[in-house]
C-alpha cells in the first residue's frame, strides 16, 4: 500500500473528503490506526501530558519526540506521519528552528512536522519549508502558550481575537504550510478559517466545518481520563478493558492459577 503524501492531503480539502487524523506515540497503536485506514498520524507533544503525565506540553525534548517518531513511522505504512516540534525547539532562532525539524525527518523518519503560532512563526514556517520539510501549522488554543493564555481557554470569542486568527491562518498559508490545526475556537470561527484558506484545516474542539478532525487517541480510547473536556468524545473503554485483565492476571498468580501446565515447560 502506498503511502499518503501532503498532495493527497490537500487534494482531500478540493475533492471535499474530510480528513481523519489521531494522534500516536508508540508502534501498537500507530498499527492499529494506520491498518484502520487513518489518513494521518500526528505524533503530538501531548505525548508529555498524555504518556509522561506532565501536566502541560512544555517539559518534552526533542530527542524524545525522535524516539517515539520513530517507533509511529515503523508502525505505520499508509498514513501521513506528522511530527510536533516541541517547545524551544524552534522559538529560539531559525537555525534552531531548521536544525530541529531537519532531526525530526531525519533521525524520526517524519514526513512532517508541525509548529504552533500564526504571524509570529510565518518566517520560521518560510524557512522549514525552504528546505523542503513540509510544515503544518496549529493556531487559537495552542498548548505551548498555557502561560500566555492563562490555562486551555477557548480562543477567538472576542472579535478582534477572531479577527487576528484570521490573519494568523492566511499567514500560516503564506508562509508554505500544507495544512492547519484549528485547536479550541468556536465553530463559526473555524467555518470562516477555513473558507479563507485554500490549505485544508484540522479542528480538535473546532466544531464540524473543518476539513477534518484530530484527536488525542488517549482521550478517545479512554486510557487518559485525568481531563475530559466538552470536545472529547469517547470511542472506547479501554481503561475497564486494562483493569479488568491486570485483576484477573493478579488473581490467578496469587491463587497459583497462573502459569498453568498449557504455560510451562516440560
Ligand atoms: O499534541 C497534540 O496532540 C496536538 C493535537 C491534538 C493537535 O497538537
Ligand atoms: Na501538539
Amino acid at each position: 500500500k502506498k503511502r499518503k503524501t501532503i498532495l493527497d492531503i490537500r487534494k482531500m480539502k478540493q475533492d471535499g473528503c474530510k480528513i481523519s487524523v489521531l494522534t500516536a506515540y508508540d508502534y501498537p497503536l500507530a498499527r492499529i490506526m494506520d491498518e484502520a485506514g487513518i489518513d494521518l498520524i500526528l505524533v503530538g507533544d501531548s505525548v508529555a501530558t498524555v504518556v509522561s503525565g506532565h501536566d502541560t506540553t512544555l517539559p518534552v525534548t526533542l530527542d524524545e519526540m525522535i524516539y517515539h517518531t520513530r517507533a509511529v513511522v515503523r508502525g505505520s505504512q499508509q498514513a501521513l506521519v506528522v511530527a510536533d516540534l516541541p517547545f524551544l525547539s524552534y522559538q529560539v532562532d531559525l537555525r534552531d528552528a531548521r536544525l530541529s525539524a531537519g532531526r525530526l525527518v531525519k533521525e524520526g523518519g517524519a514526513h512532517a512536522v508541525k509548529l504552533e503560532g500564526g504571524e509570529n512563526v510565518a518566517a520560521t514556517i518560510a524557512a522549514i519549508t525552504a528546505m523542503d520539510v513540509p510544515v503544518m501549522g496549529h493556531i487559537g488554543l495552542t498548548p505551548q502558550s498555557v502561560h500566555r493564555m492563562g490555562g486551555y481557554r477557548v480562543q477567538g470569542r472576542q472579535e478582534e481575537q477572531a479577527r487576528q486568527l484570521l490573519a494568523d491562518a492566511k499567514a500560516v498559508e503564506d508562509a508554505g504550510a500544507f495544512a492547519l490545526v484549528l485547536e479550541g475556537i468556536p465553530r463559526y470561527l473555524a467555518r470562516d478559517i477555513t473558507q479563507a484558506v485554500s490549505i485544508p484545516t484540522i479542528g480538535i474542539g473546532a466544531g464540524v466545518y473543518c476539513d477534518g478532525q484530530v484527536l488525542v487517541i488517549h482521550d478517545i480510547l479512554g486510557l487518559c481520563e485525568k481531563y475530559s473536556p466538552k470536545f472529547i468524545k469517547k470511542y472506547a473503554d479501554v481503561s475497564t478493558a486494562i483493569r479488568t485483565g491486570v485483576d484477573s492476571y493478579i488473581r490467578e498468580v496469587k491463587e497459583g492459577v497462573f502459569p498453568a501446565a498449557e504455560h510451562s515447560f516440560d
